[in-house]
C-alpha cells in the first residue's frame, strides 16, 4: 500500500496557486512531491519535474513510480528552464531556493516563458530580487503569501502575465519591493515576526559595519534607510492593532 502523499504547509500553499487542469513545470523539484500531489488531487493536471542534480532526479523518479504517475508527471534532468521546450507549459513553480538563484533561472530561461501565464516563486531569501524581475519582465504580482513552518518564514509570490495593473505605487516602490506590496497590506503575524527578526539582524550588521576601520558609508546609509522602513512598517502595524 502506498502512503498518502503529505505536503508541507509551505508546498501546500504553493500548490494552491496552480490552476485546475494546469500543465506546469516544477523546477528544482527534489522528490517531486509537489507535482505528484497536484496530479493526485487533480486528474486533469500534468507536470514536468526538473532537477539539476542526479540524486534528487532519482528521488523524483521513484516518487512518480510509487504513485503510478508516469503518464502525467515526467521528470527531466537539467539546469533550470533548459529542460523545457518552447511553448510547452503554461505555469512554472520554482520553490525552496534563494531569490537570486530563482531570478537567474528565470533570466537564463526567458525564451521558454513566452506561453507561461503564471510563475509561482517561493524564495527562501531575497524575495525582492524576484519581485523586481517580475516587474521588469511583464509579470504582474497578483498574490503573495507568507507561511511559517519549522521556525522558518517563507514568502510565496504569484505573478501573472497580461494581468492588469502592477500593485506598486510610484512613490513607495522600493519599499514595496522589499516588503511585498500585498504582504504589507495583509499584515499577518508571520509578516510581523519576519520583519522583527530582519530588523534585529540588520541593526547588528550596521553596528558591525560602523566599527570597521574604514566604514563603508554608502552601504551604511542604504541599510539605515531600510532599517527605518522596517521600523515604519512594524510601527504602522502596531497602530493598526490599537
Ligand atoms: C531545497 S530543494 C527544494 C525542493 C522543492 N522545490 C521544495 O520547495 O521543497 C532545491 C532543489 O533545487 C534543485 N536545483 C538547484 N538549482 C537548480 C537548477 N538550476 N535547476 C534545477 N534544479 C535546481 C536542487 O538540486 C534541489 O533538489
Amino acid at each position: 500500500m502506498i502512503n498518502k502523499l503529505k505536503l508541507s504547509n509551505r508546498l501546500l500553499k504553493v500548490s494552491s496557486y496552480i490552476p485546475n487542469s494546469a500543465y506546469f513545470a516544477d523546477i528544482g523539484s527534489d522528490h517531486a512531491y509537489l507535482p505528484c500531489h497536484v496530479c493526485l488531487s487533480d486528474p486533469t493536471a500534468k507536470a514536468i519535474a526538473g532537477e539539476v542534480n542526479k540524486g534528487p532526479f532519482e528521488s523524483a523518479k521513484s516518487t512518480i513510480d510509487n504513485y503510478h504517475l508516469k503518464e502525467r508527471v515526467e521528470v527531466r534532468l537539467g539546469n533550470g528552464l533548459e529542460i523545457l521546450k518552447e511553448n510547452e507549459v503554461n505555469h512554472i513553480v520554482i520553490a525552496g531556493m534563494g531569490g537570486s538563484l530563482i531570478k537567474a533561472i528565470l533570466e537564463e530561461g526567458k525564451s521558454k516563458l513566452l506561453n507561461v501565464e503564471r510563475i509561482i516563486a517561493q524564495p527562501n531569501v531575497d524575495a525582492r530580487n524576484i519581485r523586481r524581475w517580475f516587474l521588469e519582465n511583464g509579470y504582474v504580482l497578483t498574490n503573495e503569501a507568507i507561511v511559517e513552518e519549522n521556525e522558518h518564514i517563507y514568502e510565496i509570490l504569484v505573478a501573472d502575465k497580461d494581468s492588469s495593473k502592477q500593485p506598486y505605487s510610484d512613490e513607495y516602490m522600493e519599499k514595496e519591493l522589499l516588503f511585498g506590496p500585498l504582504l504589507m497590506k495583509s499584515k499577518s503575524a508571520a509578516f510581523h515576526k519576519k520583519w522583527t527578526l530582519e530588523h534585529k539582524k540588520l541593526a547588528s550588521v550596521i553596528r558591525q559595519m560602523k566599527s570597521a576601520s574604514v566604514p563603508d558609508s554608502t552601504k551604511i546609509t542604504l541599510y539605515e534607510n531600510e532599517l527605518a522602513w522596517m521600523e515604519e512598517v512594524l510601527h504602522n502595524e502596531k497602530q493598526d492593532l490599537e
